[in-house]
């Protein structure tokens, strides 16, 4: 029998790295092994790179909708697929936001017609905890924002969210109470507002509301990762493992995010290093720079997330193999996502192809996203997505995108 698709290089197999060859049948990992073993195919796309398991960016900001001048499903996954990822999950501080089954089915209605690449959905705190066993069927999984709501704050109503879901239950910790933001950009100010103890006791309300594991999303310091241990899975962003606050002066508001950037993100980066991070995801939050001038916080993630982290990789701070768990194999687990994460026979053929040694300069001017701007803009890089190919098709390479409008997927549990 002919393959569709035959990827060589050297592929991330089982924790280890050995040349060979990926033959692709009807989007599924047919079979792996060295290139003399395996069929002829229809297409070849052989390379002498690193071939991992399609990476996984669990916490992105989509937007479109009434938010399209941001981003929109189109936009935002081409920057996805530049950037190597062949799965995103969406976030739902959309307008209108997504808090009820309907409102979550629109969205994916709207999506499918734009995507062009995996994309899963979480839903919000549901309006009615009734629709949980609805939501359950499209989402994978719910956002909590602890600070947004007297519900999202409620340690009765986070554990019945918790128990009545099925997806993986995510949350942005940080306590309620809190003065107005301030009018322009203050680094002490935001600091102020937005303190570590405040994401560290919203961490410690939320463990100690439930019973089972829940997923903390970006974690800014080692006192939020160390409390997660053995109760939750956490995330962090490159921002938080790379970005000080003394950066954020000098940068300016471009680096305005929430949470802040805090001091000695190398500590942080010393605790990813030694496995005590689940989860390296973008926090892909584009706004239009006009916003970003009114504080609006976040930027763009999905098209440096891969080159800093390989940069890290090539730098000696972190094996490929963590690499691989923290992009891929981990959220894959953490999603329920059985069949990504690994390269292996019987998965689908989602795969990124990266070229370790190519050095590069950040430029955000050429973001697919249309956030074109940046707190890494600049900066130099070592290792860069080379192909990402999603299903056994090649939706990248070399910089160049092979996409339709709506030939993406929408993920379902
Ligand atoms: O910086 C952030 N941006 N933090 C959040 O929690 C929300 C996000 C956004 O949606 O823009
Ligand atoms: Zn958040
Ligand atoms: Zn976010």
């Amino acid at each position: 029998m002919q393959a569709d698709l035959l990827v060589t290089g050297f592929l991330f197999h089982k924790g280890r790295v050995l040349e060979g060859g990926i033959a692709v049948v009807d989007g599924k990992i047919w079979k792996v092994g060295k290139e003399s073993t395996l069929p002829k195919a229809d297409q070849t796309l052989k390379t002498r790179k690193l071939v991992l398991p399609g990476l996984i960016d669990m916490h992105v900001h989509l937007r479109d909708m009434e938010l399209s001048h941001k981003e929109d499903y189109f936009t935002g996954t081409c920057a996805a697929v530049a950037g190597g990822f062949t799965t995103v999950v969406d976030m739902p501080n959309t307008v209108p936001y997504t808090d009820t089954a309907g409102k979550l089915k629109e969205k994916m209605e709207v999506a499918k017609g734009k995507i062009v690449c995996n994309v899963g959905f979480y839903c919000g705190f549901p309006r009615d905890l009734n629709e949980v066993d609805e939501i359950n069927r499209h989402a994978l999984g719910f956002k909590v924002y602890t600070y947004r709501s007297e519900e999202e704050w409620d340690p009765q109503s986070i554990a019945s969210l918790v128990e009545a879901s099925r997806g993986v239950v995510c949350f942005h910790c940080e306590t309620p109470a809190k003065k107005p933001e301030p009018s322009f950009f203050d680094v002490d100010a935001i600091s102020a507002l937005h303190t570590e103890n405040s994401e560290l006791e919203a961490i410690k309300h939320v463990l100690s509301s439930v019973k089972k594991s829940v997923h903390i999303c970006h974690v800014s310091t080692p006192a939020s990762v160390m409390v997660c241990s053995g109760r939750a899975t956490c995330e962090a962003t490159p921002h938080h493992l790379l970005l000080s606050k003394e950066d954020a002066r000098r940068i300016g508001v471009i680096a305005h995010v929430l949470p802040p950037l805090r001091n000695e993100p190398e500590r942080l980066l010393r605790l990813l290093s030694e496995g005590r991070i689940d989860v390296i995801a973008s926090d892909h939050a584009p706004h239009a720079l006009e916003e970003k001038e009114q504080l609006a916080p976040g930027f763009p993630g999905l098209e440096t997330t891969l080159p800093l982290m390989l940069t890290l990789v090539n730098d000696g701070f972190l094996s490929l193999r963590r690499l691989v768990s923290c992009l891929s194999s981990n959220p894959a687990r953490i999603l329920g996502l059985e069949n990504k994460g690994e390269v292996e026979e019987g998965k689908d053929a989602d795969l990124t192809i990266v070229d370790l040694k190519a050095e590069h300069v950040i430029d955000a001017s050429r973001f697919y996203s249309k956030a074109k701007f940046s707190p890494f803009d600049g900066r130099k890089c070592v290792g860069k997505p080379y192909a990402t190919i999603i299903g056994g098709e090649v939706r990248m390479e070399n910089g160049e995108l092979f996409v339709k409008k709506g030939c993406g997927s929408v993920v379902t549990p």
